[in-house]
């Protein structure tokens, strides 16, 4: 039997687990001192051409630096960064320099100047090619100029078995429910 939930309640409970990834952004006015955000609402948008969007609420510093720089990297992590993700996802980089505070090292990217997080296992490099405010977040597009990735976790681009990606549940809970479960072809 389902229970009707109250609109008021945290609705978007039930859209977890989510995927959650880091965002690297280059800070434009501390050009020495990119940032980190944390982000559990993200998506594909379009395969051809590639694009791919993230939703930052304009109350996080790095709203302000995707506009201004107009890039952003999309880094996947896996579970062994779990600290260092909440970490992104708690501290702000107005008063945090978050490279600094984390085991995460700064990586040249191929093609846009925002740092990939070297200790990720893949990586979309995006060029801002829209933005526009839906509620309370704005959701940036930006189209995927290059990718690249640790082989080591895929095996014909599919995720292996025992690689763990990290998911949020909400709450401040994580975890990976690792590729090592049951798994069907059909
Ligand atoms: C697991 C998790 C997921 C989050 N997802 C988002 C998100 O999708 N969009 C967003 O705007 N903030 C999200 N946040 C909050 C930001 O990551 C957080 O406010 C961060 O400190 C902002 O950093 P900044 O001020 O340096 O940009 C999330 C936080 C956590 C812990």
């Amino acid at each position: 039997m389902k229970t009707i939930i109250e609109l008021s309640k945290k609705w978007m409970y039930y859209t977890f687990p989510k995927l959650t990834v880091l965002v690297s952004v280059e800070d434009k006015n501390q050009s020495s001192k990119p940032n980190i955000i944390t982000i559990a609402w993200h998506s594909p948008v379009s395969l051809t051409p590639p694009e791919y969007g993230i939703s930052v609420d304009p109350r996080r510093y790095s709203h302000d630096l995707i506009v201004e720089a107009g890039e952003f990297v999309v880094n996947f992590a896996g579970f062994e960064l779990v600290d260092d993700m909440h970490f992104c996802g708690r501290r702000s980089g107005r008063k945090f320099d978050k490279f600094q505070d984390t085991n995460l090292t700064p990586e040249k990217a191929q093609k846009v100047n925002a740092p990939l997080i070297k200790e990720c296992y893949a990586h979309l490099e995006c060029k801002l090619v829209d933005h526009h405010v839906y509620g309370d977040h704005t959701w940036f597009v930006g189209e995927v100029v290059a990718v690249s990735a640790d082989e080591d976790w895929f095996e014909n681009g599919i995720l292996k078995n025992g690689k763990m990606p990290i998911y949020y549940l909400g709450n401040n809970i994580y975890n990976s429910y690792g590729t090592d479960g049951p798994r069907v072809k059909k």
